[in-house]
């Protein structure tokens, strides 16, 4: 097989699942790259293939396009190989399991919002979770730095 062979956008729709429109989205983007023929037609390195997988599974993930392309950018445009990829899942893995716990906790605080409708920030864990407005001193505080 010739590993070095070009491929059409058509033939990497096909081969990858993704819509055509999808990936000239991509290219857009800054996640994946082609060069253009002697016709001026999109032709992309077969080693696109694993980069589109990688980006369909991250977004599967609920991982950001921007965070995708920041983490394929410390990567080589060139076959990203299976120790690449090892360390790049880690790093994902790590970051799902703090939002994973990060929802649990939220899910929880939630609770005892059901049926309550208060939203006060003295006694809402959601408008004030951790009560932090307490540490920010007595009197009216803004809550634009409270995340939840
Ligand atoms: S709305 Fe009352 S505790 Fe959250």
């Amino acid at each position: 097989m010739n590993t070095n062979k070009l491929l059409g956008v058509g033939e990497v729709a096909q081969r990858s699942g993704v819509a055509v429109s999808t990936l000239h989205f991509y290219e857009s983007k800054g996640l994946i790259q082609s060069s253009r023929n002697t016709g001026n037609q999109r032709r992309y390195h077969r080693s696109v293939l694993r980069r589109i997988a990688i980006i369909r599974i991250a977004q599967r993930a609920g991982i950001s396009l921007a965070m995708i392309k920041e983490h394929l950018d410390t990567l080589p445009q060139s076959k990203i190989t299976a120790e690449e990829w090892r360390v790049l899942s880690f790093e994902w893995h790590v970051m799902l399991n703090d939002r994973i716990n990060n929802l649990l906790q939220l899910r929880d605080q939630m609770e005892g919002c059901i049926g309550c409708g208060c939203l006060s920030l003295e006694e809402c864990p959601l408008r004030n979770p951790d009560d932090v407005v307490a540490e920010q001193g007595p009197g009216a505080q803004l809550l634009k730095d409270v995340s939840i």
